[in-house]
Protein backbone atom coordinates (compact mmCIF):
# COMPACT_ATOMS: atom_id res chain seq x y z
CA UNK A 1 0.00 0.00 0.00
CA UNK A 2 0.98 3.33 -0.22
CA UNK A 3 0.61 6.38 2.03
CA UNK A 4 -2.53 7.50 3.33
CA UNK A 5 -3.11 11.12 2.45
CA UNK A 6 -5.62 14.03 2.99
CA UNK A 7 -7.45 14.73 -0.39
CA UNK A 8 -9.76 17.23 1.11
CA UNK A 9 -9.89 18.65 4.73
CA UNK A 10 -12.49 15.61 5.69
CA UNK A 11 -12.05 13.18 3.26
CA UNK A 12 -8.82 11.08 3.30
CA UNK A 13 -7.79 8.36 0.58
CA UNK A 14 -5.95 4.89 1.31
CA UNK A 15 -4.20 4.06 -1.59
CA UNK A 16 -2.76 1.24 -3.57
CA UNK A 17 -1.09 0.31 -6.36
CA UNK A 18 -1.79 -3.27 -8.14
CA UNK A 19 1.26 -4.03 -10.72
CA UNK A 20 -0.61 -5.54 -13.98
CA UNK A 21 2.53 -7.30 -15.61
CA UNK A 22 3.62 -5.93 -19.01
CA UNK A 23 1.42 -3.11 -18.86
CA UNK A 24 1.68 -0.82 -16.24
CA UNK A 25 -0.06 -0.49 -12.69
CA UNK A 26 -3.88 -0.07 -11.70
CA UNK A 27 -4.73 1.87 -8.58
CA UNK A 28 -6.66 0.18 -5.68
CA UNK A 29 -8.04 2.91 -3.89
CA UNK A 30 -10.57 2.89 -0.75
CA UNK A 31 -11.50 6.28 0.97
CA UNK A 32 -12.54 7.70 4.55
CA UNK A 33 -15.55 10.37 4.65
CA UNK A 34 -14.51 12.24 7.86
CA UNK A 35 -18.41 13.19 7.82
CA UNK A 36 -20.16 13.93 10.93
CA UNK A 37 -20.93 9.73 10.83
CA UNK A 38 -17.50 8.70 9.17
CA UNK A 39 -17.51 6.43 6.30
CA UNK A 40 -15.05 4.36 4.71
CA UNK A 41 -15.74 3.49 1.23
CA UNK A 42 -14.58 0.31 0.40
CA UNK A 43 -11.74 -2.07 2.46
CA UNK A 44 -8.79 -2.66 -0.26
CA UNK A 45 -7.27 -6.01 -0.95
CA UNK A 46 -6.91 -9.12 1.30
CA UNK A 47 -3.71 -9.33 0.11
CA UNK A 48 -2.46 -6.63 1.80
CA UNK A 49 -4.96 -7.15 4.51
CA UNK A 50 -2.28 -6.15 7.62
CA UNK A 51 -1.32 -3.15 5.90
CA UNK A 52 -4.83 -2.10 5.04
CA UNK A 53 -5.93 -1.81 8.64
CA UNK A 54 -2.86 -0.11 9.81
CA UNK A 55 -3.62 2.24 6.94
CA UNK A 56 -7.12 2.99 8.00
CA UNK A 57 -5.57 3.13 11.67
CA UNK A 58 -3.64 5.84 10.93
CA UNK A 59 -6.43 8.16 9.59
CA UNK A 60 -9.23 7.44 12.19
CA UNK A 61 -9.92 5.28 14.87
CA UNK A 62 -12.27 2.39 13.25
CA UNK A 63 -14.39 2.74 15.99
CA UNK A 64 -15.64 5.86 15.32
CA UNK A 65 -16.70 4.39 12.26
CA UNK A 66 -20.44 4.90 11.52
CA UNK A 67 -21.01 3.24 7.79
CA UNK A 68 -19.26 1.52 5.63
CA UNK A 69 -20.04 1.84 1.99
CA UNK A 70 -19.33 -1.28 -0.13
CA UNK A 71 -19.60 0.16 -4.29
CA UNK A 72 -19.78 -3.42 -5.55
CA UNK A 73 -18.56 -7.55 -3.58
CA UNK A 74 -15.85 -7.45 -6.34
CA UNK A 75 -12.43 -8.99 -4.55
CA UNK A 76 -10.25 -5.97 -4.96
CA UNK A 77 -13.27 -3.82 -2.89
CA UNK A 78 -14.01 -6.47 0.08
CA UNK A 79 -10.48 -7.38 0.78
CA UNK A 80 -10.94 -6.50 4.15
CA UNK A 81 -14.48 -6.21 5.20
CA UNK A 82 -15.09 -8.69 7.58
CA UNK A 83 -11.40 -7.51 9.95
CA UNK A 84 -13.28 -3.95 9.40
CA UNK A 85 -16.52 -4.60 10.66
CA UNK A 86 -15.20 -6.29 13.55
CA UNK A 87 -12.36 -3.05 13.92
CA UNK A 88 -15.74 -1.09 13.32
CA UNK A 89 -18.51 -2.22 15.77
CA UNK A 90 -20.44 1.13 15.18
CA UNK A 91 -20.48 0.98 11.49
CA UNK A 92 -23.05 -0.36 9.60
CA UNK A 93 -23.05 -1.63 5.89
CA UNK A 94 -24.52 0.52 2.97
CA UNK A 95 -24.40 -1.88 -0.24
CA UNK A 96 -26.46 -3.21 -2.81
CA UNK A 97 -29.25 -6.33 -1.64
CA UNK A 98 -27.78 -8.77 -4.33
CA UNK A 99 -23.91 -8.21 -3.20
CA UNK A 100 -24.98 -8.57 0.35
CA UNK A 101 -26.69 -12.11 -0.96
CA UNK A 102 -23.47 -12.63 -2.89
CA UNK A 103 -21.01 -12.42 -0.19
CA UNK A 104 -23.36 -14.36 2.18
CA UNK A 105 -22.16 -17.15 0.10
CA UNK A 106 -18.41 -16.79 1.26
CA UNK A 107 -19.10 -15.27 4.62
CA UNK A 108 -21.82 -14.71 7.40
CA UNK A 109 -23.20 -11.37 7.03
CA UNK A 110 -24.36 -9.33 10.21
CA UNK A 111 -27.84 -8.54 8.43
CA UNK A 112 -28.89 -6.80 11.33
CA UNK A 113 -25.76 -4.75 10.55
CA UNK A 114 -26.88 -4.27 6.67
CA UNK A 115 -28.19 -1.08 4.92
CA UNK A 116 -29.39 -1.59 1.22
CA UNK A 117 -29.19 0.77 -0.87
CA UNK A 118 -30.14 0.92 -4.95
CA UNK A 119 -29.00 3.77 -7.34
CA UNK A 120 -31.10 6.77 -6.24
CA UNK A 121 -31.24 5.90 -2.26
CA UNK A 122 -29.50 8.02 -0.45
CA UNK A 123 -28.16 8.13 3.46
CA UNK A 124 -27.08 10.57 5.47
CA UNK A 125 -23.71 11.16 7.26
CA UNK A 126 -25.08 13.85 9.93
CA UNK A 127 -23.16 16.66 7.90
CA UNK A 128 -24.00 15.68 4.32
CA UNK A 129 -26.10 13.39 1.92
CA UNK A 130 -24.77 10.32 0.24
CA UNK A 131 -26.83 9.30 -2.86
CA UNK A 132 -26.45 6.15 -4.38
CA UNK A 133 -25.20 6.63 -7.85
CA UNK A 134 -24.73 3.69 -10.80
CA UNK A 135 -21.86 4.79 -12.54
CA UNK A 136 -21.96 4.86 -16.46
CA UNK A 137 -19.62 1.69 -16.53
CA UNK A 138 -19.27 -1.03 -14.12
CA UNK A 139 -18.14 -4.58 -14.11
CA UNK A 140 -20.76 -6.02 -11.54
CA UNK A 141 -24.81 -5.15 -11.07
CA UNK A 142 -24.36 -4.39 -7.69
CA UNK A 143 -22.57 -1.19 -8.28
CA UNK A 144 -23.81 2.01 -6.81
CA UNK A 145 -20.82 4.57 -6.32
CA UNK A 146 -21.43 7.73 -4.16
CA UNK A 147 -22.26 11.46 -4.86
CA UNK A 148 -21.52 13.38 -2.21
CA UNK A 149 -23.47 17.10 -1.82
CA UNK A 150 -21.15 18.73 0.72
CA UNK A 151 -17.38 18.01 -0.93
CA UNK A 152 -19.33 17.35 -4.65
CA UNK A 153 -17.46 14.22 -5.12
CA UNK A 154 -18.50 11.34 -7.48
CA UNK A 155 -16.92 8.03 -5.37
CA UNK A 156 -17.23 6.48 -8.85
CA UNK A 157 -16.40 2.72 -8.37
CA UNK A 158 -14.69 0.92 -11.09
CA UNK A 159 -16.10 3.63 -13.19
CA UNK A 160 -13.57 6.32 -14.85
CA UNK A 161 -9.99 4.14 -13.74
CA UNK A 162 -7.25 3.47 -15.57
CA UNK A 163 -4.30 1.51 -16.11
CA UNK A 164 -1.56 4.00 -15.38
CA UNK A 165 2.54 3.18 -16.52
CA UNK A 166 3.72 4.14 -13.01
CA UNK A 167 2.03 4.86 -9.73
CA UNK A 168 0.81 8.23 -9.14
CA UNK A 169 -0.37 10.05 -6.16
CA UNK A 170 -2.64 12.73 -8.39
CA UNK A 171 -4.27 12.57 -11.75
CA UNK A 172 -2.92 15.72 -12.50
CA UNK A 173 0.63 13.53 -12.44
CA UNK A 174 -0.47 11.76 -15.38
CA UNK A 175 0.24 13.00 -19.22
CA UNK A 176 -3.06 13.91 -21.09
CA UNK A 177 -2.19 10.77 -23.43
CA UNK A 178 -1.18 8.19 -20.58
CA UNK A 179 -4.43 9.26 -18.96
CA UNK A 180 -6.78 8.73 -22.12
CA UNK A 181 -5.02 5.21 -22.96
CA UNK A 182 -5.21 4.19 -19.63
CA UNK A 183 -8.74 4.86 -19.10
CA UNK A 184 -10.49 3.74 -22.72
CA UNK A 185 -7.97 0.58 -22.22
CA UNK A 186 -9.26 -0.37 -18.71
CA UNK A 187 -12.47 0.53 -19.22
CA UNK A 188 -12.87 -1.81 -22.48
CA UNK A 189 -11.06 -4.34 -19.75
CA UNK A 190 -13.42 -4.30 -17.39
CA UNK A 191 -16.97 -3.07 -19.41
CA UNK A 192 -16.42 -5.51 -22.47
CA UNK A 193 -20.18 -4.82 -22.44
CA UNK A 194 -19.90 -1.41 -23.62
CA UNK A 195 -18.92 -2.30 -26.99
CA UNK A 196 -22.66 -4.02 -27.46
CA UNK A 197 -23.98 -0.56 -26.66
CA UNK A 198 -25.36 2.19 -29.48
CA UNK A 199 -22.77 4.98 -28.93
CA UNK A 200 -25.45 7.00 -29.03
CA UNK A 201 -27.77 5.22 -26.28
CA UNK A 202 -24.45 5.51 -24.22
CA UNK A 203 -24.18 8.83 -24.06
CA UNK A 204 -27.14 9.26 -22.70
CA UNK A 205 -26.23 7.26 -20.00
CA UNK A 206 -23.42 9.67 -19.24
CA UNK A 207 -26.06 12.84 -18.52
CA UNK A 208 -26.44 11.51 -15.32
CA UNK A 209 -22.86 12.63 -14.50
CA UNK A 210 -22.95 15.59 -16.38
CA UNK A 211 -26.37 16.45 -14.65
CA UNK A 212 -24.25 16.20 -11.55
CA UNK A 213 -21.25 17.72 -12.58
CA UNK A 214 -18.72 16.57 -10.10
CA UNK A 215 -16.23 18.59 -8.89
CA UNK A 216 -13.91 15.73 -8.27
CA UNK A 217 -14.14 11.91 -9.34
CA UNK A 218 -12.50 9.50 -6.83
CA UNK A 219 -12.64 6.22 -8.67
CA UNK A 220 -11.41 2.98 -6.79
CA UNK A 221 -8.81 2.72 -10.03
CA UNK A 222 -7.43 6.13 -10.85
CA UNK A 223 -5.19 8.86 -8.70
CA UNK A 224 -7.76 11.75 -7.66
CA UNK A 225 -9.24 13.92 -10.15
CA UNK A 226 -10.51 17.23 -9.20
CA UNK A 227 -11.94 19.26 -12.18
CA UNK A 228 -11.96 16.80 -14.86
CA UNK A 229 -15.59 15.45 -15.00
CA UNK A 230 -15.85 16.49 -19.05
CA UNK A 231 -12.48 15.37 -19.82
CA UNK A 232 -13.06 12.01 -18.03
CA UNK A 233 -16.98 12.02 -19.83
CA UNK A 234 -15.68 12.76 -23.15
CA UNK A 235 -13.43 9.56 -22.57
CA UNK A 236 -15.37 7.22 -21.37
CA UNK A 237 -17.63 8.24 -24.33
CA UNK A 238 -15.23 6.55 -27.12
CA UNK A 239 -15.44 2.94 -24.96
CA UNK A 240 -18.53 1.53 -27.53
CA UNK A 241 -16.31 2.68 -30.46
CA UNK A 242 -12.80 1.64 -29.05
CA UNK A 243 -10.78 -1.60 -29.91
CA UNK A 244 -12.28 -4.08 -27.81
CA UNK A 245 -9.36 -5.09 -25.37
CA UNK A 246 -7.75 -8.64 -25.72
CA UNK A 247 -6.77 -10.35 -21.95
CA UNK A 248 -3.49 -11.71 -22.67
CA UNK A 249 -3.10 -15.65 -23.13
CA UNK A 250 -1.24 -18.35 -22.47
CA UNK A 251 1.46 -17.01 -25.12
CA UNK A 252 1.50 -13.93 -23.08
CA UNK A 253 2.03 -15.44 -19.53
CA UNK A 254 4.59 -17.89 -20.80
CA UNK A 255 6.60 -14.91 -21.96
CA UNK A 256 5.96 -13.05 -18.76
CA UNK A 257 7.33 -16.50 -16.73
CA UNK A 258 10.24 -16.14 -18.92
CA UNK A 259 11.08 -12.44 -18.08
CA UNK A 260 10.56 -12.92 -15.08
CA UNK A 261 12.94 -15.95 -14.85
CA UNK A 262 15.18 -13.90 -16.57
CA UNK A 263 15.03 -11.32 -14.19
CA UNK A 264 15.49 -13.43 -11.03
FE1 LIG B 1 -15.24 -4.35 -10.07
FE1 LIG C 1 -12.50 -2.75 -8.83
Amino acid sequence: MDKPHQMMPDIEILPAHFPIPGMGFLAVNAFVIKAREPVLVDTGMGIESEEFMKALESVIDPRDLRWVWLTHDDADHTGNIQKVLEAAPGARLAANSLAVLRMSTTWPVPMNRVYWLNSGDSISAGDRKLTAVRPPLFDNPTTIGIYDNKSEAFFSADCFGAIIPSPARNADDLTDGDLAQGMIRWESADSPWAHMVDPGVFSKALDRIRQLAPKRIFSAHLPPARGKTGQFLELVAKVPTSTPFVTPNQTALEQILAQMKGGS
